[in-house]
């Protein structure tokens, strides 16, 4: 025991440790104006200048800035990146970040330029020659040493990157070789924050340390000395049913709100639902809020169950990247983010920024052979579902929205819906994206072929999955759950979220309490998936489009429903009578 502690710290000295990397916080307010004495500004250099850097190479230079007029015209290119980017947010987020500050150039008494030379040491710097970025990563430890330092002095940091590069440089007079790494501006403050000022704003999150852990092999996740996660476990152990107080608030607040009892019509079951899943009445306002479009192929298209070729769902994910689709039009509409999540396109996809990279496979098999997928791939495509909602809501959002794309995934949700709800083949089959007589014969026959092949136990939902499902499919299940989980809403689009719904209350019942059925699709299986679930749709408009679009249209309702259970007055509080 001894022999292992030997070299540590005496305790008082290693709590210090802790709690200076505890308490350092990212600053952009409560800057006071006097200026850092030359004798701390050096002892926070000096630290900064300790940092490990490969090979030792050392890469980085600080350019300690002062001069007012210099800083002006630093402010002036951060505030027109700023402003760029604020034109780039959808509506709730564009809200949220008008109130958020970002940098504190004019405030601070000093800022100070952390740069990178990657040259420096020549070719032959041990490490940074099979891993050039390690040079860049030095330069970061020093801005971390010097951000640890700082708090210890009682100054305030705050990182601004908010900056084209070059621009900065050439204002630095910073020769072409160097890079800037981090703009920080440095100063005393009047007190520092408990938590991330991003934390506190509602805008993000911090992760669990647990969700950061693997044991292994990554996906293994648990604390040392901790059994490892099953994360399907884990996460169907987190689902509760839905708060009955909340609800009952909700409900006695709706018959006292300033309008005539039951006037909202569905939408007070809508906010007594969204009371119910977040334990409080009033509840959140579910905003911000981002769709999900989970992207997949079917093995099944191979037996002419649709018109269109299987690259359009390749095709379709490209488009949803570049905003030209319907599912954009209706998320800029609702004030939404757009995220592409490919689970299992047949083609490979480029890396851009909005698609998440989640492939299970290339697309899935031919139901009427076999297993769509394996039941590891069933479990890993929920896993990866859950683990999407998880970080979304990490990132901010209080509200998930599904959306799909996948050529011939109809004909898997009509099998997904027949074996979940025993519905007869025929009444639970759609013409999907519009198909002759004959098609449409065909793909009721390839429906009932499936069943009658798989024979699926409706007790074994991950089964149903594998047999028939698309990844999107078991992947938007997974969605589901993981908004159930973190008792955020979910609303849910047309059939193909229908059916993945059907296989997330299979697992966990009381997951239907996140549940908000966007809108009822065309699509015959839909009308059957709904009354399964118990479920009133807000939106009914013929829709059969998928993507996202039918539940982005029912986002404003989900919305004002939270809204209206908050804001409203009631006769008490407005001085109005009620009726007699
Ligand atoms: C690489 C990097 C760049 C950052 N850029 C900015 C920025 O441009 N504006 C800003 O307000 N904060 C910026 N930050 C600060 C982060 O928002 C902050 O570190 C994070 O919210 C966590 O809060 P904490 O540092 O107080 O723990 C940056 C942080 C890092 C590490």
């Amino acid at each position: 025991m001894a022999e292992s502690t030997a070299g540590g710290y005496p305790p008082e000295q290693r709590d210090a440790i802790y709690k200076v990397i505890a308490e350092r916080r990212d600053v952009r307010r409560g800057f006071r104006p006097d200026p850092v004495p030359a004798d701390v500004l050096g002892r926070v250099l000096a630290a900064a200048h300790q940092a490990p850097s490969v090979g030792f190479s050392q890469p980085w230079d600080f350019i300690v800035i002062t001069d007012r007029a210099r800083r002006e015209r630093i402010a002036a290119l951060a505030r027109r990146r700023r402003d760029e980017f604020a034109a780039d947010l959808p509506g709730a987020r564009a809200r949220a970040f008008d109130q958020l500050k970002i940098e504190s150039i004019l405030d601070t008494p000093v800022n100070i330029v952390v740069s990178c030379d990657r040259t420096r040491g020549g070719r032959h710097t041990l490490g940074r020659a099979t891993q050039p970025r390690t040079a860049d990563f030095s330069s970061v430890l020093a801005v971390a040493n010097l951000w640890l330092a700082a708090r210890a002095e009682g100054l305030g940091v705050g990182w601004v990157s908010f900056f084209a590069e070059r621009e900065l440089a050439a204002e630095l007079g910073l020769p072409a070789h160097l890079e800037v790494i981090a703009y920080l501006c440095v100063g005393y403050v009047t007190e520092f924050a408990p938590e991330p000022e991003l934390q506190t704003a509602g805008w993000a999150r911090r992760r669990p340390v647990a969700w950061a852990v693997h044991a292994e092999e990554f996906g293994r996740r648990g604390m040392p000395g901790e059994e490892p996660v099953d994360p399907l476990a884990d996460l169907l152990a987190a689902i509760a049913p839905a708060d009955a107080d909340a609800m009952t608030a909700a409900r006695e607040r709706q018959d006292r709100m300033t309008k005539p009892r039951g006037s909202l019509g569905a939408l007070e079951d809508v906010s007594a639902r969204l009371a119910g899943l977040a334990g409080s009445c009033p509840p959140p306002l579910p905003e911000p809020a981002c769709v999900a479009v989970f992207a997949a192929d079917h093995g099944v298209h191979a037996q002419g169950v649709s018109p269109w070729p299987q690259e359009v769902t390749a095709q379709m994910v490209a488009n949803f990247l570049a905003g030209g689709a319907v599912v954009n039009a209706f998320a800029a509409q609702a004030g939404a983010e757009v995220t592409v999540v490919d689970v299992g396109v047949a083609a490979d996809l480029e890396p851009v920024p909005g698609l998440l990279p989640r492939k299970i496979g290339r697309g899935t098999a031919d139901f009427t052979a076999g297993p769509a997928m394996t039941r590891d791939q069933a479990v890993a495509a929920v896993v990866t579902g859950a683990e999407i909602a998880r970080d979304l809501v990490a990132a901010g959002n209080r509200c998930l929205v599904t959306g799909d794309m996948g050529i011939a995934n109809t004909t898997a949700s009509a099998a997904l819906i027949c074996a979940f709800t025993g519905a007869d083949p025929a009444g639970a089959t759609g013409r999907g994206t519009g198909i002759d007589a004959l098609t449409y014969a065909k793909k009721i026959e390839v429906v009932c072929r499936g069943l009658a092949r798989h024979q699926p136990d409706p007790a074994d939902p991950l089964a149903v999955l594998a047999a028939f499902g698309g990844f999107e499919h078991a992947a938007l299940a997974g969605f589901i759950l993981g908004a159930a989980a973190l008792r955020v809403p979910v609303i849910l689009d047309g059939v193909i979220a229908g059916a993945a719904a059907l296989a997330a209350v299979a697992l966990a019942p009381d997951a239907i309490a996140a549940c908000f059925a966007g809108h009822r699709s065309a699509e015959p299986g839909h009308a059957v998936t709904l009354s399964h679930l118990g479920l009133r749709p807000l939106v009914d408009l013929g829709l059969r489009l998928g993507e996202g679009t039918g539940a982005l249209l029912a986002l404003p309702l989900v919305q004002s429903a939270a809204r209206a259970l908050r804001d409203v007055a009631t006769f008490d509080s407005a001085g109005v009578a009620d009726k007699l």
